[in-house]
């Protein structure tokens, strides 16, 4: 699919990696560029058209696809993180929260675009993914399984709408340089280079997009994933929590 002359809409859009993908969106030419946010006010970015969405509501889900009836482009980026282990988390509000987000929210956001897309030609879904939808590590324990959730979401909804043809590509990424990692003191990738690959991948008809090294590294390892990366992550962990407990 050609970005020049095509219509999208960014979840997430007001800051962070959303802020980009419509930053990046306006510069190939996109004819209409929503951005998506909580709060409308803080999408500021020029070109893009501030829309009121909460993806966690389901009716401000469904106003913004009978707003947005002329998306071609859905990129779903809003999502959380809030750092908890499973099992000493005080308890499953967080859990909860980043389920609730990043994988009910981001279904609702697909469910009700996908016949909006079929109207306007099949178009493109973006899910904003993570290397941790393919392992899992304490430091973001439930944060990895909404994004497990999410990355399964991403591959099923691609068989079901293949008839329609829709696009569905996944973007995978290590640490990203924006608040939801701003704690974290390790190598970064710009949202502005996870952004160009991700609409590189839509113009190419690409399903899955491995950001970084940390993402092409983890994957590539996954048929080995109990010698090549539990150990690891295990041995971090220990280190890390070593007299905590
Ligand atoms: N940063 C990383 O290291 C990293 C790595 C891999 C993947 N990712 C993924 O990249 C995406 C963007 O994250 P980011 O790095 O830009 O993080 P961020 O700076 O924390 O931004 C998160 C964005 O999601 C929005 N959001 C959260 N809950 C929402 C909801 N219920 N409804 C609508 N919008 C909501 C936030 O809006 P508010 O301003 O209203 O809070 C904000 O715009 C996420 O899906 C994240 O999981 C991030």
């Amino acid at each position: 699919m050609k970005i020049d002359g095509s219509v999208a809409l960014v979840t997430g859009a007001g800051r962070g990696l959303g802020q980009a993908f419509a930053r990046e969106l306006v510069s190939r030419g996109a004819a209409r560029v929503y951005g998506a946010a909580r709060d409308p006010a803080a999408v500021t970015e020029p070109g893009v058209i501030p829309v009121a969405l909460d993806i966690t509501d389901p009716e401000a889900v469904a106003r913004a696809a009978y707003q947005c009836a002329d998306v071609s482009l859905l990129v779903n980026n809003a999502g959380v993180m809030r750092a908890s282990t499973f099992i000493d988390a005080p308890s499953l509000d967080n859990a909860r929260l980043e389920m609730e987000t990043n994988y009910f929210g981001t279904l609702s956001m697909c469910r009700a675009f996908a016949p909006v897309l079929a109207a306007n030609g099949g178009g493109v879904v973006v899910n904003m993914l993570s290397v941790t939808s393919f392992y899992n590590n304490p430091l973001d324990a439930s944060y990895g399984a909404s994004k497990s959730a999410e990355w399964s979401l991403t591959n099923g909804i691609r068989l079901e709408l293949a008839r329609q043809g829709t696009l569905i590509v996944g973007v995978h990424a290590g640490f990203i340089d924006t608040d939801m990692a701003a704690g974290i003191d390790a190598p970064k990738i710009s949202p502005e280079s996870v952004a160009r690959q991700a609409f590189d991948a839509v113009e190419a008809g690409q399903v899955e997009v491995l950001a970084d090294e940390r993402s092409r590294t983890i994957k590539a390892s996954l048929p080995r994933d109990h010698e090549l990366i539990y150990p690891q992550v295990q041995e971090f962990w220990d280190a890390l929590t070593q007299g905590a407990r």
